[in-house]
């Protein structure tokens, strides 16, 4: 079975992974929900009815182990970050229809009910395991409570996952050479009962559903070759007091003294909060139990660490417990901040209420998120790269397309020419329509917002190409014509921008005069003539100055600078408040600085495409005009290529001709400073330290 294209006449709730109620929110975060919220606002777009939920996550070890860190009661502590980022979210334009939180009794019912069912469907089961335990704090020790041994990849890990190397789930008992949290005491292991969920009979369902499941195609390898290796049943429940508690099901078992693992309610939250937005708009406005239980569109927006508890443990118990499968889940990549892991207890981190004390407008940071990389590629933010493409392709394309053209219009004609558009610029626009509806299909935020820009692109062109200020006198209806065109064209830049730059959209739908919110407009209303009349435009993007970004790079630094510095006079807590999305690496290993590994394999046939070749740089100068620019000339046996590479400050250019390198040869060219490259050098580290061969390989020869 496939899908029907989006628009589909069936309700859709998009959701975004819910935030652990346990510290401040930072850019790490803000891709994930920025990402779902401009996802679903394009489902609306089309003509989608939506529905956009989430909630914070309120138990789990997470939550328990920083409250009380901090010496308070976990629910008061959760309720207080709840309520922040409440306050939060609205100020980066994330609009929840409901935002909810998996304490309340929404969430707490429903959760129960889910319980229920899936124990008499026989899909729950008791066993006796070894949960690590505590002498001295005399207290049994879930999850965060204790660290140790990855058995699967040798990494450090917490008591349920791999969080700095494969990634992995981890089942109680299973870490090894297990230490205390609260202590730094060795565990041991004590006997329990637990409830086990029967994830393993799930997986002939699982394999079906991910050969029909939409997204990213993280979110469908990864679990199949878990399926591959074999599921495990799933501990269900924790020796602790902050949770929902299992269910009482009539026979007095041990199962009164435990609550549910976190990763039962979290997930449930996505249905509990679809249920309060239909309790608060009614179910003819928008119906949960539709999507839920009948045959609604799901979407999922994640962060790619949490992949097998959407992929796995949460697609098995809808079944189970008969609900309705995810249709989409899309798993989005890392942050990393001057390419390194962002790492809030290194405060190596753009923290969300830093960003807006900045006094940066959200769009802004909303158009960088979601398109600077594809969905699952990892961002890395730095103040120089948001600079670059604020002023470029917001200041430099779109807003310098609307303010040149609606100043000219209101000058002239006090608005929108009496003319009709050209046949040339309607079917520009209907293409970028289609390019729109096309990326909402493909879960391709970048294609949305990249539709709109390359929309305001052309209409520079087409602005510059017809010269409407050389006509105004002579030949003043063509000039009319030409102006009518462009109003068009902006008109439809604010419709197809919504998404990504809301504010933005909307202040150039007041500036043109129309009625209501853009909000409410359809991808068709792009076509539709603005009002007659309009007020004098202002200009709506503000460039960023060179100061500015130095100013803040040193803020940066010397904020990492003074945690480093904490950190070696304090010994290290291992209980970092870790938010979706976040590729920390803590101090342990010294992979901290580096990129994480990426967890998309690729295919050996995939690797063959590239053609990597010796080569011997001939000659090698700078660019004029460039500070980091060289243009070399290598030799790679067939032929010479001119290649542009990042190197010109970081090697002594004179002392490079006669060196091997390595070149990605099928490098697809671009042109830099006006020089084209033919190919790309391949280096490492922060000096480009360049790579070459050692032994007897000839220029020209393949590496493989
Ligand atoms: N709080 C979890 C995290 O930050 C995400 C929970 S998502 C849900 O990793 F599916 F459980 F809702
Ligand atoms: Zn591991």
């Amino acid at each position: 079975m496939s899908h029907d294209e989006y628009p589909t006449d069936r309700p859709a709730v998009v959701t975004c992974g819910l935030p652990y109620a346990n510290g401040d929110l930072h850019i790490g975060h803000l891709r994930g929900y920025i990402g779902a919220d401009a996802f679903a606002r394009a489902l609306e777009t089309l003509g989608q009815q939506v529905a956009y939920v989430c909630g914070s996550d309120m138990h789990g070890t997470p939550v328990a182990v920083n409250a009380e860190e901090e010496g308070v009661d976990p629910e008061e502590f959760a309720l207080r970050w709840h309520e922040q980022y409440e306050e939060t979210f609205p100020k980066f334009n994330v609009e929840f229809d409901n935002y909810g939180h998996t304490h309340d009794e929404t969430n707490t019912e429903l959760t129960k009910e889910i319980v229920r069912t899936l124990d008499e469907e026989g899909y729950v089961y008791e066993k006796e395991i070894k949960v690590a335990y505590d002498p001295e704090a005399d207290q049994y020790l879930p999850d965060r409570y204790v660290v140790g041994t990855c058995p699967y990849c040798g990494e450090k890990a917490r008591g349920d996952e791999c969080d700095e190397g494969c990634q992995r789930h981890l089942e109680p008992g299973e870490v090894e050479d297990p230490t205390s949290a609260i202590t730094g005491n060795s565990a041991e292991y004590r006997d329990r009962t637990h409830k086990f969920f029967r994830v393993s009979e799930f997986a002939d369902y699982l394999t079906a559903f991910l050969d029909d499941l939409e997204g990213t195609s993280n979110a469908r390898n990864q679990p199949r070759q878990w399926i591959e290796d074999g599921l495990q049943d799933w501990c269900i429940t924790r020796d602790m007091d902050w949770g929902i508690d299992y269910p009482d099901n009539g026979d007095d078992d041990e199962a009164d003294d435990l609550v549910l693992y976190v990763w039962v309610d979290a997930p449930i939250e996505y249905i509990a909060s679809t249920k309060q937005y239909t309790e608060r708009v009614g179910a003819d406005e928008y119906d949960w139990e539709e999507v839920w239980r009948e045959d609604g569109e799901i979407v999922h927006v994640i962060g790619r660490d949490i992949i097998q508890h959407h992929t796995i443990f949460w697609p098995a118990m809808l079944e189970g417990a008969g609900y309705n499968a995810p249709r989409g889940i899309a798993a989005t990549g890392f942050i990393t901040i001057n390419g390194k892991g962002l790492s809030t207890s290194r405060n190596r981190a753009i923290w969300a209420r830093e960003y807006l004390e900045e006094g940066f407008h959200p769009d802004l940071l909303r158009y960088y998120l979601t398109t600077t990389g594809g969905l699952q590629q990892d961002v890395d933010f730095s103040w120089d790269a948001f600079q670059e493409k604020v002023n470029g392709e917001l200041v430099g394309t779109v807003g310098n397309f609307w303010y040149r053209s609606l100043l000219f219009a209101y000058r002239n004609y006090e608005g929108t020419p009496d003319e009709d558009v050209s046949e040339e610029v309607r079917e520009k626009i209907e293409g970028a329509i289609g390019d729109v509806r096309e990326a909402v299909n493909d879960y391709d935020l970048r294609g949305i917002g990249l539709a709109a820009v390359r929309l305001a692109q052309f209409g520079n062109e087409y602005i510059q190409r017809n010269e409407p200020w050389k006509l105004v006198d002579d030949e003043p209806e063509e000039a009319a014509r030409v102006i009518r065109d462009c109003v068009q064209i902006a008109k439809a830049v604010g419709v197809l921008i919504e998404p990504i730059a809301p504010d933005k959209a909307e202040a150039l739908w007041a500036q043109l005069g129309e009625d209501g919110s853009v909000h409410d407009a359809h991808l068709q209303d792009a076509l539709e003539s603005p009002p007659e009349t309009f007020d004098e435009p202002g200009e709506p993007f503000e460039k960023i100055e060179d100061d500015r970004v130095e100013e803040l790079n040193e803020k940066l630094a010397a904020r990492i600078e003074e945690a480093a510095s904490d950190q070696e006079s304090e010994a290290e807590t291992e209980t970092d408040d870790e938010g979706a999305g976040e590729s920390e690496s803590e101090p342990m290993t010294d992979t901290d600085d580096l990129e994480p590994l990426l967890e998309d394999r690729i295919s050996f046939e995939e690797f063959q495409q590239l053609d990597v070749r010796v080569g011997r740089i001939e000659d090698a100068e700078g660019i004029e005009g460039a500070d980091d620019l060289a243009r070399l000339e290598v030799d790679i046996g067939f032929e010479t290529r001119q290649v542009v590479a990042g190197i010109k400050r970081l090697h002594d250019l004179d002392e490079l001709p006669g060196t091997k390198c390595v070149l990605l040869a099928n490098m697809e060219p671009a042109e830099l400073f006006g020089v084209e490259s033919n190919g790309m050098i391949l280096a490492a580290g922060e000096e480009a330290d360049l790579l070459t061969t050692h032994g007897d390989a000839d220029v020209g020869e393949k590496v493989r």
